[in-house]
């Protein structure tokens, strides 16, 4: 435990330093407690307290807004912990500066107190901070917020103290006052058994509407454009079937290594850590068939029967559509970097893929015959994340055979990451002398672009401020449902048990700052297709 000699005294409500309304169209967040458990960890550092600093900067919390950090350290204090989040967000990418006046805004918000989590006694420790940080608030008000930021071993155990210590009640409905909500981060189990089994213990002691479960590509501004772009244009849906898509390719590469994860790493292996979540849901929100309306239920009903469609892997199938390999030493922007069985805490033997490539099929309607192209790597040539829509071939083509042999399909681009926008490439012919159109003129691709920066002049909300927002809002669309982290399993689960029971004699490579193994581009060559090189 942590013993503390003096108490801070509690925020009591008062206005921000820069209290000021919300920008036109964001709500602010309902007053809570945030309970961050594993706050000295990556994820609090790196993503959790930059998110809290930057809706603290856009007046989107409440002035009530307090964070109660939890980790086992005993050494902790609300002192040290305050210095480790200011150094944490000093050193943040997301913190364009830091505001020294906002900083002392948040400071006396943030508090800590420390407990092992998987011990039911050392709840009562969290439950006397709390009544202490709530004990000016009225009780309605009193809602709380609870985060696992822990390793996903301790999810269980953790769930269940919750509940056991009643310091998460569950609620009847969405509109109960106070409010108790549990972020759950991913994985989200490792198999689909063991996902199912947390979502049975998570809706044993919470309803489905306290529940939220983090995919944080969804808080992605490009992700959730994909939605606006398909059903708010009348351009797009009408092509948007395998009548005019030839195929899709999904891409999510990483110029990172382990960076100090190379114990969770081994564990999870690239499918667990970016397909069973990530990958999936940027190819449910392309395939799937407008909602109902735009409903967190209704959205997720469409993402499931996505999901419920893709056709299963098996045994048989799995060596003709997966391609898996590993990293060697090479060199990622201009540095030498060591292969993927010299990293930290990694077994010089270890068969984990921390790249694949993999052809799906979605067997409905819309989609039959389409193939869906999903690649990701750790240690690939640049970090981008896109998916491209390839358009098919004009039926006929008039012009000559030179002209013919250069012309490359309509590509449709939506850009997730770096530099988010869209781009829309087609043929034009290039300016010259004036020719018969049937000759060979020359013609060339170009792209017509938009990008978010430029169009609206301001950088795009990082994806944890968009999901911390909405948790606190109570809005779930952006969350994945139980069945429909179940149903992303089940399209994951063969694959993995089929690699994991099947070690390759040989594991294919790749160096570090390539675009992957020969494997990969040969999956979709065979198909008369190649993998785009984005460009960023
Ligand atoms: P870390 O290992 O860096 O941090 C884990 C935190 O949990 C530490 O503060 C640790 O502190 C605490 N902790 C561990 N066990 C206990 C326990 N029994 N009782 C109390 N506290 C405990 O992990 P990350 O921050 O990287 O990841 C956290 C979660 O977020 C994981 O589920 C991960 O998969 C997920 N995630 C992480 C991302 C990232 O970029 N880091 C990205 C997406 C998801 P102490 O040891 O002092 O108790
Ligand atoms: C996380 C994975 O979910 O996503 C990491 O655990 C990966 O391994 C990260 O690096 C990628 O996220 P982003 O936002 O950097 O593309």
């Amino acid at each position: 435990m942590n013993p503390r000699d003096a108490r801070d005294p509690v925020i009591s409500p008062r206005p921000m330093q820069h209290e000021r309304a919300p920008e036109p169209g964001r709500d602010r967040a309902d007053p809570c407690t945030m309970i961050i458990l594993g706050a000295l960890g990556d994820l609090s550092r790196r993503k959790l307290l930059p998110a809290i600093y930057q809706l603290m900067h856009e007046h989107l919390v409440d002035e009530r807004f307090t964070v109660l950090g939890v980790a086992r350290d005993g050494a902790q204090t609300d002192d040290t912990f305050r210095a480790a989040m200011a150094k944490a967000l000093k050193e943040s990418d997301e913190v364009e500066q830091f505001d020294d006046a906002l900083w002392q805004d948040l400071c006396p918000r943030l508090h800590f107190v420390s407990a092992d989590l998987t011990k039911a006694e050392d709840y009562a420790a969290i439950g006397k901070e709390l009544e202490h940080l709530e004990a000016k608030c009225p009780p309605e008000q009193r809602n709380r917020l609870f985060y696992l930021a822990v390793p996903p071993s301790v999810f269980e155990p953790i769930v269940c103290n919750l509940s056991k210590s009643g310091l998460a009640p569950r609620t009847k409905t969405q509109d109960e006052r106070p409010w108790t909500r549990i972020v759950v981060e991913k994985p989200f189990g490792r198999s689909f058994e063991t996902a199912q089994r947390l979502n049975n213990m998570l809706l044993g002691m919470f309803a489905e509407h306290q529940t939220y479960r983090i995919d944080h590509y969804l808080g992605k501004e490009t992700v959730q454009n994909v939605l606006v772009l398909r059903f708010a244009n009348s351009i797009f849906e009408p092509i948007w079937n395998r009548q005019w898509i030839q195929h899709v390719q999904i891409t999510a590469a990483e110029t990172v290594g382990m960076e100090g994860r190379g114990k969770y790493y081994e564990e999870a292996g690239v499918v667990r850590d970016m397909f069973q979540n990530h990958l999936l849901q940027l190819l449910t929100l392309v395939a799937m068939e407008p909602p109902a309306q735009m409903s967190a239920n209704s959205v997720r009903d469409e993402k499931v029967k996505v999901l419920r469609s893709i056709r299963w892997l098996t045994e048989e199938t799995i060596p003709h559509n997966a391609v898996r390999a590993q990293y060697t030493a090479g060199t990622v922007g201009g540095k030498s970097v060591a292969g993927y069985r010299q990293e930290p805490d990694v077994s010089p033997e270890s068969i984990r893929p921390t790249f694949a490539a993999l052809r799906l099929a979605v067997d409905n309607w819309r989609w039959n015959g389409v193939p869906f192209y999903l690649r990701s790597g750790k240690r690939l040539a640049k970090r981008v994340s896109e998916i491209a829509v390839q358009f098919r071939s004009p039926p006929h083509l008039m012009f000559g055979h030179e002209t013919r042999a250069a012309m490359r399909p309509n590509v449709l681009v939506m850009r997730v990451q770096p530099n988010e926008g869209v781009s829309l490439s087609f043929q034009v012919k290039v300016p010259g002398a004036a020719v018969a159109l049937t000759s060979n003129i020359e013609i060339a691709p170009v792209n017509m672009e938009f990008d978010y920066t430029q169009a609206f002049g301001e950088v795009t909300a990082p994806a944890y401020e968009t999901l911390l927002l909405d948790v606190m809002i109570g809005e779930a669309t952006l969350f994945t449902r139980s069945d429909e982290v179940e149903a992303a399993w089940r399209v994951i689960d063969p694959l993995i048990q089929y690699w994991e029971s099947h070690p390759p004699k040989r594991m294919p490579t790749y160096a570090a700052g390539s675009w992957g193994p020969r494997e990969g581009d040969e999956l979709i060559e065979e198909d008369g297709v190649e993998w785009r090189e984005p460009e960023v």
